[in-house]
């Protein structure tokens, strides 16, 4: 029944094998020593790691070491004798009485290794192997007690989840990994993993002497250089940043999945998961990844650029020290300098921000805590040496402040990194803002924004304020509107922005009305969603969608700026996308060219990324319940946006499923068990996404399906195609002529396997993304979609079906309406 169990993540650990030398205890007394000889290991007590004597490949060394239990090749975490191998089998590894650990050889009294590392001695030790891979030494009769000595306090190459990692200088913890020397030999390498405590604390990969990478600074939602943690799914990390110390562990969603951070002997870290189905480590992560990642890849107040041409640039106001060799032979190690010096006396400078930045290297920067951007500013420009700022944390609090060259910053796309204040003199400072409004629509589109949102706050909050002190009398259905904590937006400003709600503004009909284009005075495009006044139904799911979006920010999910409710209109105001709903460009064979396999890729995994949040990653689960193509929309760079929360429930805690009389959405994204039985759970969205994959595969409207034959409809051609191994055909025709078969059939099976009649076979989204992101991952095969005609393959099975998810408490919201 292996097909029962849903996916392969489950990682499935085999039975404890008899094994005839194998001792299967987890604890080392001083009564009773590992002697290699024996062939004795020591194995925890969830039989996930091994303790034992081992030999690495092509070596003939014997060594101490963890390794998983049960992982074919061995994959060792930890070694106690890196320095001092044995050469033959006579290793004894005991504990003595006082608690230290002894690594000898067994006819002598030759010290291989010893824990002793001047800690207090304990009076009955006991030496455990734990199930989280930590060896620790403790008093036997306290479990939970004082430790003596853990081998998780000295790490060789590898991080194991929940196992600290970092440098605390008050305590004089110094927890660094180091490389082994080649794969058969764990002598400590020439790479090194570590903390730099200089000035703002970062981590530093080294190869000797010399600085290979660096982490960037902590800003309490990822680390500067990597803001691609944000977005992580399986992993979480937990980071203690404070001055002089700077620790951080990591956790796996999936506890039982097997995972590890090594620094490996090439001298690059990577994020490794156990693939149970692949008996493989897969790569989930690993660093340094590109040219940029390299501290000195531009030299001083230079900005690197990944796949960039050229690859460095000069900070604006900064111009190439040596112009011919930057220009001519992209020779950067000269680095940039002002184009016009700073004048601090005279109090001209000013701050240019250079957005979606790692920040720069800080070994030489200051951090100061609790200031506001504004006191940063005033403190930077009072400082004659101060050369920018940027804020400490994302949510703005704090700052870093430089008062050296900048080096080591990259850029990154998509709207990830900080923002970086560099001060200019104000000759450059004029000409970068002269210079950035016709070729940098973007950033000024950015700034527009910020004073944007910020006059909306404020004007809202005023308006708001005035609102409920005047008009509480007369609006009393809507007090439950107080805790919105939106801005609001007076009618006045949108009737205007819209035209009058002129027919040409007009861009779309959302689910429960018109959508119109406006556009603000300051110039920013914005969308507007106008509740048809006669729509009874609209009024609950407006004010659900307001208070549900405005909890919600995700770059894959459409912003809600704010929204306005006046003289008995109720409007949503939504950031602009300007390439619209992505049924537009799918399902039009003339404009579905545009859309080649690399944007439909990326739609899907954007889509997932979004979907991710909204089932695991925000505060509640939420489900939307309208998935389809027509809301999800398009940015200017075609990145898609899930849009239209007019349908969606939130849910706290536990509870996963619900039941409704009222069944809403859309034929053709709805699952069996929903229309059926009125009962929605996170796995109905994800039979929506199902269809809505297989829909940008094939271009064809799941429900709008026709062709001449007797197919019911595109879940229905697509599986029997899949089946006959002829699912290829299915690919849309306009799709364009590059693209990888591997990624398309990946991307089918997948849409298939959400699509499943059995919402319990249906993966859930976190496992969705880790197919979608891995080449070598075995997909199980897909079994019958919902909705497709019974006689090809199920024989008489028309009977009852079990529309359940099981495993799940089940509740019942019978909606009030
Ligand atoms: C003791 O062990 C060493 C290797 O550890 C070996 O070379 C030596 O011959 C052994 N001596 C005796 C007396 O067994
Ligand atoms: C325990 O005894 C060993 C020798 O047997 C000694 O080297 C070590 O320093 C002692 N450890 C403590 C903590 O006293
Ligand atoms: C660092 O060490 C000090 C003193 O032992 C301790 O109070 C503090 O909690 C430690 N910090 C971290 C982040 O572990
Ligand atoms: C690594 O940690 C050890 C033990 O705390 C310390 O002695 C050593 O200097 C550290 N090495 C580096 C490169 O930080
Ligand atoms: C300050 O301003 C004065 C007059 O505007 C100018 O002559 C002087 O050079 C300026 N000082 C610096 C350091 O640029």
């Amino acid at each position: 029944m292996m097909r029962e169990i849903p996916f392969f993540f489950l990682v499935i650990f085999a039975a404890v094998l008899v094994n005839s030398v194998s001792l299967a205890d987890d604890t080392l007394t001083p009564q009773q020593p590992l002697l290699d000889a024996d062939g004795t290991t020591l194995l925890d007590a969830g039989n996930r790691f091994e303790l034992g004597f081992f030999t690495p490949n092509d070596s003939s060394y014997r060594y101490v070491g963890i390794w998983f239990y049960n992982i074919s090749p061995r994959t060792v975490v930890w070694v106690a004798n890196r320095r001092s191998p044995l050469p033959d089998l006579s290793g004894r590894l005991s504990l003595t009485t006082n608690g230290t650990l002894l690594l000898t050889s067994d006819n002598s009294t030759t010290v291989f290794w010893s824990s002793s590392d001047g800690s207090t001695p304990v009076r009955n030790p006991v030496a455990q192997l734990l199930d989280n891979g930590n060896f620790v030494v403790r008093e036997e009769a306290e479990p939970n007690g004082y430790v003596a000595w853990q081998s998780y306090d000295h790490p060789t190459d590898t991080i194991l989840p929940g196992m600290r990692f970092g440098r605390n200088m008050t305590s004089g913890l110094n927890l660094n990994l180091t490389a082994w020397t080649s794969l058969s030999d764990p002598t400590p390498g020439d790479y090194v993993l570590n903390i730099n405590m200089d000035g703002v604390p970062e981590e530093f990969l080294w190869h000797g002497t010399r600085p290979l990478w660096r982490s960037g600074q902590w800003n309490g939602r990822y680390l500067s250089g990597a803001p691609e943690m944000e977005t992580e799914n399986l992993v979480q990390y937990h980071y203690k940043v404070a001055p002089q110390q700077f620790i951080y562990t990591y956790t796996i969603r999936d506890n039982s999945l097997p995972a590890r951070i090594t620094l490996i002997s090439s001298g690059v870290v990577q994020l490794l998961i156990w693939v149970e189905d692949n008996q493989q480590w897969s790569v989930r992560g690993y660093t340094p990844q590109d040219p940029c990642d390299s501290v000195s890849a531009c030299s001083i107040n230079a900005i690197c650029i990944p796949n960039g041409s050229p690859m460095c640039k000069c900070l604006t106001g900064f111009r190439p020290k040596n112009p011919t060799n930057w220009n001519l032979i992209r020779d950067w190690s000269g680095g940039c300098v002002r184009s016009t010096h700073l004048d601090c006396r005279n109090r001209t400078d000013g701050f240019f921000n250079q957005d979606s930045l790692k920040l720069p290297e800080s070994s030489s920067a200051v951090m100061r805590t609790s200031l506001t951007p504004a006191e940063c500013s005033s403190l930077c420009l009072n400082d004659c040496n101060c050369t920018a700022y940027a804020s400490a944390q994302v949510n703005g609090s704090g700052c870093i402040l430089w008062t050296s060259d900048l080096t080591d910053i990259r850029f990154f796309f998509g709207g990830t990194g900080q923002d970086l204040y560099v001060r200019l003199a104000a000759a450059d400072l004029i000409a970068a803002y002269a210079e950035s409004r016709p070729s940098n629509q973007r950033r000024v589109a950015v700034i527009v924004a910020v004073t944007l949102a910020a006059s909306f706050l404020l004007a809202g909050a005023a308006f708001c304020i005035w609102r409920w002190k005047t008009k509480k009398s007369f609006v009393g259905e809507e007090t439950e509107e107080k805790d919105l904590d939106l801005p609001l937006f007076d009618l006045g400003t949108i009737v205007n922005s819209t035209v009058n709600f002129s027919a040409d503004s007009k861009i779309g009909e959302g689910g429960f009305g018109p959508v119109y284009k406006g556009r603000l005075t300051e110039g920013q495009e914005v969308a507007v969603k106008r509740l048809s006044k006669t729509s009874t139904q609209g009024v609950n799911e407006f004010k659900n969608e307001v208070r549900l979006i405005a909890k919600l920010q995700h770059r894959n999910l459409v912003r809600l700026l704010g929204c306005c409710v006046e003289a008995g209109e109720r409007m949503l105001i939504y950031e602009y996308l300007s390439n619209g709903s992505l049924d537009k460009l799918l399902f039009d064979k003339a404009k579905s060219g545009q859309l080649d396999w690399k944007l439909r890729y990326n739609i899907i995994i954007g889509i997932a990324r979004g979907l991710l949040y909204l089932h695991h990653d925000s505060r509640f689960i939420i489900i939307h319940r309208d998935l389809k193509a027509s809301n999800i929309l398009l940015d200017k760079d075609m990145n898609p946006k899930i849009s239209d929360f007019g349908m969606a429930r939130i849910f706290n805690g536990d509870e996963t499923i619900a039941k409704t009389k009222n069944v809403v959405g859309t034929y053709g994204y709805m699952s069996p068990e929903y229309i059926k039985n009125g009962k929605f759970s996170i796995k109905s969205d994800i039979f929506s996404f199902g269809v809505l994959i297989l829909e940008i595969i094939s271009g064809k409207k799941n429900t709008e399906f026709s062709t001449s034959d007797q197919h019911l409809n595109l879940l229905d051609y697509i599986w029997r195609l899949w089946r006959n191994d002829k699912a290829s055909e299915s690919i849309d025709e306009t799709i364009g002529l590059s693209f990888s078969m591997e990624e398309v059939m990946r991307c089918i099976n997948i849409g298939l396997l959400c699509v499943q009649e059995r919402c319990d076979d249906r993966p859930n989204i976190t496992s969705i993304l880790l197919m979608l992101g891995s080449d070598k991952t075995l997909i199980p095969e897909p079994r019958q979609p919902g909705f497709v005609s019974r006689d090809l393959c199920e024989g008489n099975s028309t009977s009852i079906m079990q529309y359940t998810c099981s495993n799940q408490a089940s509740i019942t919201i019978l909606e009030a309406r």
